[in-house]
């Protein structure tokens, strides 16, 4: 005797689609009961025959259908189920070897990018390799000034030499946005120079603003706001000592007071001597006239300041070559993370 309700339960209860598969041959296999009563037909009289025949067909459609849903149901679940063994965790973290880090030159230009685009300053660029006029001439330093012997230049074949100082950008811009302006410029600058607070190649801030009324007091206060911003604290240990440069007039280093004791930079008032980071002044008259700019009818503050010796005092770097030398562990120690740096802005362009 076929059991139907047993059969249809079993298939509701199988779990897989090979328990399933053996239900299948148990009941519909050569040997299978419900193929064995089809046999058995045969033996019966034809009118039961007939009766037992259709019944036991009814019984086969009813199997047949339950048997395949149920394999649909398992057949998807077990893909699931694969799926979900087989995924790959790509939010894993990675290794933390061979972590690289952000050059700590590289966070002072954005904390410097950031600084002067809130005092209203916008960005400008110039090439690294300059020609004469604009490292030079237009900066008031014509041929033969005992002023070129300031830097130490390196002069390139046919007349041009890598830039000695980003004030280049200046003669540049004033040439393109005219006045007023009101810009800074980063990069790198080169000079044949080498020891610890010297290197041939390094970086400069170059900042120049030209306008209408601008005096000698728009850039201590300029430069002073920005050393607090920059430094973090509203004791800046500095100075403008009267100074000399071609392009400037009157002119004036700023120092920074400092120490250097036990392999270590720190930055404070009982420090033991002045750190140099830069020039400023108003700009000299002639360079104005060299850029294009009537002289009379504007005026304008420029200053100059060394990107490795900020960095040096900020992060209490002693030697300034090994911010050139690539060395892995030097990196880790002085390096910051991605996370340290503040958006990038970019997009800012001359005026
Ligand atoms: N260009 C000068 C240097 O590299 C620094 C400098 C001084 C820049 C005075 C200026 C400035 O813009 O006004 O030594």
């Amino acid at each position: 005797m076929i059991d139907k309700h047993e059969i249809l339960e079993k298939i509701k209860n199988a779990i897989t689609t090979s328990d399933l598969e053996n239900i299948k041959v148990e009941v519909l296999g050569k040997n299978g009961c419900l193929t064995q009563s089809l046999k058995e037909l045969g033996k019966l009289s034809p009118d039961e025959r007939k009766v037992k025949g259709a019944e036991l067909n009814l019984i086969k459609d009813e199997i047949i259908c339950a048997l395949d849903e149920k394999k649909s149901i398992l057949e998807l679940s077990e893909i699931n189920a694969k799926l979900e063994s087989e995924k790959i965790d790509i939010s894993l973290n990675k290794s933390e070897k061979n972590k690289g880090y952000i050059h700590p030159l590289s966070k002072v230009k954005e904390e410097l990018v950031q600084i002067f685009a809130s005092l209203g300053f916008n960005l400008s660029s110039g090439p690294d390799i300059e020609d004469d006029f604009h490292n030079f001439t237009a900066l008031n330093v014509p041929e033969y000034h005992p002023a070129r012997s300031m830097q130490d230049t390196f002069f390139i074949e046919g007349g041009n030499l890598l830039r000695t100082q980003t004030s280049s950008v200046q003669v540049r811009t004033m040439e393109k946005v005219g006045a007023p302006v009101k810009i800074i410029t980063m990069g790198r600058t080169y000079r044949s120079d080498w020891d610890a607070t010297h290197s041939p190649v390094f970086h400069q801030i170059e900042g120049l603003y030209v306008d209408k009324d601008i005096t000698m007091g728009h850039l201590k206060g300029c430069l002073i706001d920005f050393l607090k911003v920059f430094f973090e604290t509203d004791e800046i240990p500095m100075q403008f000592r009267p100074s000399y440069f071609p392009f400037t007039e009157p002119s004036a280093e700023i120092d920074i007071r400092c120490s250097f004791e036990n392999g270590e930079l720190k930055i404070g008032p009982n420090g033991n001597r002045w750190l140099e980071i830069g020039g400023c002044g108003m700009v000299h008259p002639n360079v104005l006239k060299a850029s294009g700019i009537n002289p009379d009818e504007y005026q304008g503050f420029a200053f100059g300041l060394g990107i490795e010796r900020l960095t040096m005092l900020k992060y209490g770097i002693p030697d300034m070559r090994k911010c050139f030398e690539s060395d892995i562990r030097w990196l880790s120690n002085y390096g910051f993370e991605a996370d340290d740096i503040p958006n990038i802005i970019t997009g800012l362009t001359a005026k």
